[in-house]
């Protein structure tokens, strides 16, 4: 048995995350599940949107689901989705674009990762006002942080079988902080001669993808970048309703869909499930459950050959609950 901590989340997180919970208990893995709660929701009664409870929980479990949690935008406290990435040292996010069968994209066989520090760059949220009309926001990149991130990519090319890092900068502007990554990257890079290597600069990248996916493999750029590449690589696969991910960190891991919160279906049942869905299939192969997560990854392959029980964001009318139930009357 696995102890499991669970996120619900808010907006459409704890539409998802059930239907993500069920898809996993129906795959014959035995999971006892922690819930806990996080989020906007829990200042009034803890005083912080992120209560103690939640960052023990995930420490004494080693892993957790997630559903997305919402980050007021330009004020407010800050994203509980960085802290905790933070708090927890889950310094690399892990989230692969594959293309997926029935699901029609400008591509059809798209199969790329991006390996996104987690920990630092402009997320590390340390800005100020410089008087009244000015604001900094202080970019911060260490060779430690890039050292680990790039060797995680590689390793993780490795592991994966897969051909070739691309490392992803801005260091023609960005001199010193993109300069840094870039020249670490080359480093870590000598060390893995079995794995082709190249850099990009990232608005290039951002062409190139959207010409022709297939020129890439393993991506890793720092947190920012990382950000808004794996938003396009989404796109590439038919949207955020299906692109899962893992924040990993050495001996912790926490499993979330790309995607948000999503206000404006939050509460009608209408979100797409597949995003935790896979990404509970990442969670159960991090657990070495390779056969439930085989089981869930066939049982998803049916329901959208099928094309009967797809949510609005893949053209379809079903309920996220109504996929989720097909997902599980389809596992095998
Ligand atoms: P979003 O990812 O929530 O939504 C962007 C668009 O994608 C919307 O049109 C939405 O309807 C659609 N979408 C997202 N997930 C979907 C799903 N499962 N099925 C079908 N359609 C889906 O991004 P947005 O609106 O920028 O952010 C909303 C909130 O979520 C913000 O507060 C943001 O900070 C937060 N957020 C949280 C994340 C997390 O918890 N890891 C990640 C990204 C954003």
């Amino acid at each position: 048995m696995h102890n499991v901590t669970l996120i619900p989340g808010d907006g459409i997180g704890p539409e998802i995350t059930t239907a993500a919970r069920r898809v996993i208990d129906a795959s014959g893995v035995n999971i006892n599940w922690e819930v806990v709660e996080a989020g906007a929701a829990m200042i009034e009664r803890y005083g912080t949107p992120l209560p103690r409870y939640v960052i023990e929980s995930i420490k004494k479990n080693k892993v957790a689901l997630k559903g997305p949690l919402t980050t007021p935008v330009g004020k407010g406290f800050r994203s509980v989705n960085v802290t905790l990435r933070k708090e927890l040292n889950l310094y690399a996010n892990l989230r692969p674009a594959r293309s997926l069968p029935g699901i029609i994209t400008r591509y059809s066989h798209v199969d790329l990762v991006v390996v996104r520090e987690n920990t630092e760059d402009l997320y590390a949220g340390v800005e100020h006002m410089v008087g009244r009309d000015a604001a900094e926001s202080i970019k911060i990149i260490t060779r430690e942080a890039s050292e680990r991130i790039v060797r995680f990519a590689f390793q993780y090319a490795v592991k994966n079988n897969r051909k070739k890092v691309t490392v992803v900068h801005k260091a023609n502007i960005m001199k010193l902080s993109d300069g840094l990554f870039l020249e670490t990257a080359r480093q870590v890079a000598e060390e893995y001669p079995g794995i082709e290597f190249e850099d990009v600069i990232v608005d290039a990248l951002s062409m190139k993808l959207v010409q022709d996916p297939n020129r890439y493999d393993v991506m890793v750029m720092p947190n920012l970048y990382g950000d808004i590449i794996s938003d396009l690589c989404a796109g590439l696969i038919g949207g955020l309703g299906v692109a899962p991910g893992a924040n990993i960190g050495d001996g912790c891991a926490l499993f979330e869909p790309v995607h948000g919160s999503a206000p404006d279906l939050a509460g009608q049942n209408k979100a797409n499930p597949l995003a935790a869905v896979l990404s509970g299939v990442m969670m159960l192969q991090y657990l070495g459950e390779h056969r439930a997560a085989e089981r869930i990854s066939a049982a998803v392959e049916r329901v959208l050959k099928e094309g009967k029980y797809l949510t609005g964001d893949l053209g379809g009318t079903a309920s996220t609950g109504e996929m989720a139930e097909a997902i599980i009357n389809n596992i095998k």
